[in-house]
């Protein structure tokens, strides 16, 4: 069965292209030319957005507006593409293909791909501390998306899976350096929608459920498609996890037990959503489709 979750939300991938393409060239005439490029190339260059639809999606579950909640999305995309810079270095993945073009450092030079990255990450705060609807709004999510982004959230997963290399580890281990890695930004889009839409506490608990089992199934998934996927569908490079040493869930767990853990986690996650009635119908497609993906 094909997915239809890509069909279901393109008008909404298509409003985040365009806010993104505005964001990153408002300030044109005073950020130095090879930056905004480097900035630009990499942001635009056509991933799947899932964390900034999932902000959105987040938003309509809780009977909010989806474009009160662009900001957000924007902002933790570039959170995202940040980290994705980052993870490309030669000190870091060292990787060559990204989002199906040649990664940053490759093609601006890693001085520049390193701003670039500072550049996003900053870039993001700005927005979420201005286009917010009011200082509380703005103060809460600069709060959620700091601590999902930080040393306790990706940064910390990163410097973890960074550690890990090359060494065997535990399962307990493995499930840390995923929720951090990956885990917390996916739950921070959903909570910044969350805030977004003025949910109730009660909301709140049940995205966070829903966001938690989510991110796990969605990095088991990553590392699924790193040893069974197709470089030209991912538009980055296969079979470089165990290249490296990282400790992923196949690896730990083969290719058989990940996947019945991944499903076993989308389902937990969606039995989450029953309180959202119809209202998070694309939410529910999503979590069907982080597993059925390609890319
Ligand atoms: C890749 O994220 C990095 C991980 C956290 C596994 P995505 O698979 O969401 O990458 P893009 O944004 O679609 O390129
Ligand atoms: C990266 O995880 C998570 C980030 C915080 C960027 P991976 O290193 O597995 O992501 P890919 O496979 O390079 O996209
Ligand atoms: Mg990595
Ligand atoms: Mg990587
Ligand atoms: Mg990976």
């Amino acid at each position: 069965m094909t997915n239809t979750f890509p069909q279901r939300v393109a008008p909404l991938r298509e409003s985040v292209e365009a806010a993104l393409l505005q964001y990153v060239r408002r300030d044109l005439e005073t950020t130095p030319q090879p930056l905004q490029e480097a900035m630009e190339y990499s942001l635009l260059a056509g991933g799947k957005r899932l964390r900034a639809i999932l902000v959105l999606l987040a938003a309509e579950a809780c009977g909010g507006e989806i474009s009160a909640a662009m900001p957000a999305a924007c902002a933790i995309e570039m959170i995202h593409t940040y980290s994705l810079i980052h993870d490309d270095l030669p000190a870091m993945d060292d990787d060559e293909l990204r989002r199906g073009k040649p990664t940053n450092h490759k093609v601006f030079g890693e001085a520049t791909a390193i701003l670039a990255g500072d550049g996003l990450l900053t870039y993001a705060f700005e927005i979420l501390a201005t286009d917010s609807a009011s200082a509380e709004v703005a103060a809460a999510c600069v709060a959620c998306l700091a601590k999902a982004a930080g040393p306790v959230g990706m940064v910390g997963g990163q410097m973890k899976d960074l550690s890990q290399e090359g060494r065997p580890g535990t399962l307990e281990m493995l499930e840390s350096i995923h929720e951090k890695k990956t885990g917390a930004m996916i739950l921070a889009a959903l909570q910044l929608g969350a805030i977004r839409a003025g949910a109730t506490a009660k909301q709140h608990a049940a995205l966070e459920t829903y966001g938690k089992h989510l991110g796990l199934a969605f990095q088991i998934q990553d590392d699924l498609l790193d040893v069974q996927g197709e470089q030209a569908a991912l538009g980055k490079r296969v079979n470089k996890d165990s290249e490296m040493g990282k400790l992923t869930f196949p690896g730990l767990l083969g290719i058989a037990e990940s996947q019945r853990r991944a499903k076993d986690l989308i389902e937990q996650a969606l039995a989450a959503l029953a309180i959202f009635e119809s209202r998070a119908s694309r939410l529910e497609a999503l979590a069907h489709y982080v597993l059925e993906r390609d890319r």
